[in-house]
């Protein structure tokens, strides 16, 4: 996180080792592309995995594949195990108070539905407001408006200023009466703002109003604490977090989720079944309809495993070093704007150039095998606010160093040439 707080200075040479040590562990960072060595700053978008994720996904497949929750045989006993064991490894990455509260779905996007339908459900009506926030990904904006269309409640939106921040005051303005529930980032993926979500989270809680705090980009980045936070919900992504795709968790206080209807019918959410009534399964089940994705659990499993074996003092050390490298050198490249200048920033260096389409950009940094993601980012109205269509984003990771900043320095440099 990029704060003059809690960074402790490591030597360089020490934190070279650490990173190199931390490279070795993915092979993807070996390959090269269009030639060149790759260069992967789309961690944003997604994270590369570990050693240790694949083979945990492949010793799976290879020696435990079998249905889990209702097999009596051995392989599927195994399974279980292996498949609950992520479930308590989650609750203690999170520090929830129990493992009912630790709900696994397919990503980030699938819990704000789940809780926009349920929640939404039991608890939102006609005349109701929900509140996000300007900054706000796609996937905690449209799960809140189809529920407000289905429902009659409104948007409301804090705003947010020129640095990328929220406005405190006039988030603090809407919070009234009639909002039922709030939605915000813990870290935005279109302008790197951390937000300060505990004190957002207990303005709203002077209300009564619970909080969802979208988390898909901060759990890289931070340690994450839901009962420091004492938000109602936090909802991530595993594949974000060095884990596979297709995997997710929604942490939600155990009194929310037991007042909250199932969001899917199907297999295992149910504890019996007649076609007269169905009694629904006890907390985290209840939420968790169908086979899941076993083998993409397994393989969370191990990225926990992975993320809570980090110095993470070494961790917010470099992380702050690259993201502030970056941010040095992008400044002083004539032509060159950074979108999101907030105080705390994790991950990201958004930027446009002077008459150049960031796809262009895009497409000239790919050919130097350095790989960044350009558009709007699902963050549509992010780029309204700014007035813009879309900008080049470079996200960092764990693995990343400076010489990849270099080179993307040296990329741009290489966009001007083709274009002035
Ligand atoms: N939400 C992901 C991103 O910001 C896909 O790129």
């Amino acid at each position: 996180m990029m704060t003059s707080e809690n960074v402790v200075a490591l030597n360089d040479v020490a934190l070279e080792a650490w990173t190199s040590m931390i490279r070795e562990q993915f092979p993807i960072l070996k390959n090269r592309v269009h030639d060149k060595n790759l260069v992967y700053l789309d961690n944003a978008a997604t994270t590369q995995k570990p050693e240790s994720v694949l083979d945990a996904m492949d010793h799976y497949y290879r020696h435990l594949n079998s249905n889990i929750h209702r097999g009596v045989h051995f392989l599927s006993e195994r399974a279980t195990e292996a498949y609950e064991g992520v479930r308590e490894k989650t609750r203690s990455f999170l520090n929830a108070a129990s493992t009912k509260e630790i709900v696994f779905t397919r990503g980030t996007t699938e819990s704000i539905n789940l809780v926009a339908d349920s929640f939404g459900r039991a608890f939102v009506k006609s005349g109701d407001e929900v509140l996000i926030t300007a900054m706000e990904h796609h996937s905690n904006i449209v799960p809140w408006q189809l529920l407000c269309e289905r429902t009659g409640a409104s948007l409301m939106v804090a705003p947010i200023d020129d640095r990328g921040e929220i406005i405190v005051e006039e988030y603090e303005r809407l919070l009234n009466g009639r909002t039922r529930i709030v939605g915000l980032a813990h870290v935005s993926n279109a302008l790197g703002t951390v937000n300060p979500v505990k004190h957002l989270i207990s303005l709203a809680h002077r209300h009564r109003i619970p909080v969802l705090v979208d988390g898909a980009q901060a759990a890289p980045h931070l340690r994450i604490n839901v009962r420091d936070l004492d938000c109602e919900f936090y909802a991530l992504s595993a594949h974000k977090m060095y884990g596979p795709t297709g995997f997710g968790v929604l942490y939600g206080k155990q009194n929310v989720l037991e007042a909250m209807p199932p969001y899917q019918g199907g297999g295992d959410m149910i504890r019996s079944v007649t076609f007269e009534k169905t009694i629904f399964n006890d907390l985290p089940y209840k939420f968790e309809a169908g086979t899941p994705s076993i083998a993409e659990g397994i393989g969370f499993g191990a990225a926990l495993d992975f993320l809570t074996g980090l110095d993470w003092n070494a961790v917010s050390t470099h992380e702050h070093h690259l993201l502030q490298a970056a941010t040095d050198a992008l400044s002083e490249i004539s032509g060159v704007r950074i979108i999101g200048n907030a105080a705390e920033k994790a991950g990201v260096v958004s930027f446009v150039m002077d008459d150049v389409h960031p796809h262009d950009i895009g497409t000239i940094l790919d050919q130097e095998g350095i790989a960044v993601r350009t558009g709007h980012h699902c963050a549509q109205p992010v780029m309204l606010r700014y007035g813009i269509p879309a900008t080049v984003r470079a996200s960092f990771a764990i693995y990343n160093t400076k010489e990849e900043i270099e080179a993307l320095v040296r990329g741009i440099s290489r966009v001007k040439e083709v274009f002035h």
